[in-house]
């Protein structure tokens, strides 16, 4: 049975009206990235950081799956375990489409993480520099998410699987941001057939042996359709 390894990034959730980073209109658009995806950026202004995310918690908490997530379920159910997502994504919409098998590199909005003694817990839909951590009390609470700067999540676990994919697939990611954008071009060198699905060219395509352009509601059920060989 082949593996498949499937990297997903904003663009497979742009159809379910969350908004993407780098397009027109994109989140980096409206804000500046330094003052709310960074370490220091929450340092300086934490009302701010809270009021960003909990923007994006409440939006995502209203979005439901569309065709391209639906169908990465339809194929984790027909293959099991040897379908893997690594989501950059925060949104939680995987879950919501039913896939189980996610590791989310860049944290998930519905977690909370303690600052002080590194408690994570399930995220109110509000979160506030007045919230107390429920396991040491500190007022240092902020959204479990990776900002820039920081180590993403399962790295080691990651590598393990990109050298052990048979199929490695990007979906809806520019290629912009690493180490996501470097994956196509290591799994390709460990031997996998890498494909990239994306509206158009990202800053990675040159690692990827095939791309599919469309959006990713179009595009991930037909790939998924012949993956199964339907
Ligand atoms: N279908 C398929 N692809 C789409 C669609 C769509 N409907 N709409 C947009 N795209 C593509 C765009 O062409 C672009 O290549 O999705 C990609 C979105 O790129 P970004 O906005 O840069 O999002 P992403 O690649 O996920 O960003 C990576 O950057 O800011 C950090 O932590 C953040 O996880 C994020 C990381």
């Amino acid at each position: 049975m082949e593996k498949i390894v499937i990297l997903t990034g904003a663009g497979i959730s742009a159809e379910s009206g969350l908004g993407t980073f780098r397009d027109e209109g994109g989140l980096w658009t409206q804000y500046a990235l330094e003052d709310v995806a960074t370490p220091e950026g929450f340092a300086r202004d934490p009302v701010l950081v809270h009021e960003f995310y909990n923007a994006r918690r409440a939006h995502a908490a209203e979005a439901v799956p569309n065709p391209a997530h639906l169908a990465l379920a339809r194929l984790e159910e027909a293959l099991g375990g040897e379908v893997l997502i690594v989501t950059q994504n925060v949104d939680g919409l995987h879950e919501k489409a039913g896939c189980r098998n996610v590791l989310h590199m860049h944290g998930q909005l519905d977690r909370a993480l303690c600052a002080g003694c590194g408690h994570r817990w399930e995220a109110p839909l509000e979160m506030s520099v007045e919230d107390a951590c429920p396991a040491c009390g500190a007022r240092a609470v902020r959204p479990d998410v990776v900002w820039f700067g920081e180590m993403p999540y399962h790295m080691d676990r990651i590598d393990r699987e990109l050298a052990e994919a048979d199929i490695f697939a990007a979906i809806g990611t520019s290629g912009q941001v690493y180490p996501a954008a470097a994956f196509g071009q290591m799994a390709g060198a460990y031997g996998a057939r890498t494909v990239e699905l994306n509206l158009e060219r990202s800053a990675a395509s040159e690692d990827f042996g095939e791309m599919r352009h469309g959006p990713a509601s179009k595009v991930v059920p037909a790939w998924v359709e012949e993956v199964l060989g339907v």
